[in-house]
């Protein structure tokens, strides 16, 4: 075989090459998809740990939110919601949740909307995060954890 056959099967090869690395690497940051594990142990024990030092102190030690969450405080914010059945945690998406904990509720909306429920990007890692959300979802009734199952199913954000 010719000395250019091979330099056509090299070029093609490189360019396929960074072609492919370049869609995952788009595929991935479109879509970080994210899956909770509230299955798994470990993951449920540590993620207690991280929701009771990072969470609690607003969405409450029994994940029961703040008083009057529905209500409006006097500066025009909402109280922080439960992350129990009783909230509207288990409405939105692994991904969504992980997003609203990451960036902030005004990032995912993507307008702006003043709030008091901080981003943890630089304070606690992807994993961090996963662990403390695996751990809420822990806490459903299994009935309500399959429905979020079948939230997840449908949803691609
Ligand atoms: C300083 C108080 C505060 C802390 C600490 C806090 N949050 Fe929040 N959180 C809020 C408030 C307030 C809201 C409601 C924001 C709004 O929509 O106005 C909220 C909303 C949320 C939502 C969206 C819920 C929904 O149903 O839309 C998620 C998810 C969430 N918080 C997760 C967490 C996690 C996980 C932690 C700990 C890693 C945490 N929050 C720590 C105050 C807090």
């Amino acid at each position: 075989m010719s000395k250019v056959y091979y330099a056509y099967l090299f070029s093609a090869a490189v360019v396929i090459g960074i072609l492919v690395y370049y869609l995952n690497s788009t595929v991935q940051t479109a879509n970080a998809s994210v899956s909770l594990k509230p299955e798994d142990k470990s993951v449920i024990l540590l993620g207690k740990n991280i929701y009771a030092q990072n969470c609690a102190s607003c969405h409450g030690a029994n994940l029961e939110g703040q008083k009057n969450w529905m209500s409006r405080l006097p500066n025009g914010m909402m109280p922080a919601p439960p992350h129990d059945v009783t909230g509207h945690t288990w409405h939105h998406s692994d991904n969504y949740l992980f997003l609203i904990t990451k960036y902030g509720v005004e990032e995912i909306l993507g307008e702006k909307y003043p709030n008091n429920m901080p981003a943890y990007k630089d304070i606690l890692t992807d994993d961090e995060i996963i662990f403390a959300l695996s751990f809420i979802k822990s806490t459903w009734p299994s009935k309500t954890k399959k429905i979020h199952d079948q939230i997840n199913l449908r949803s691609n954000k």
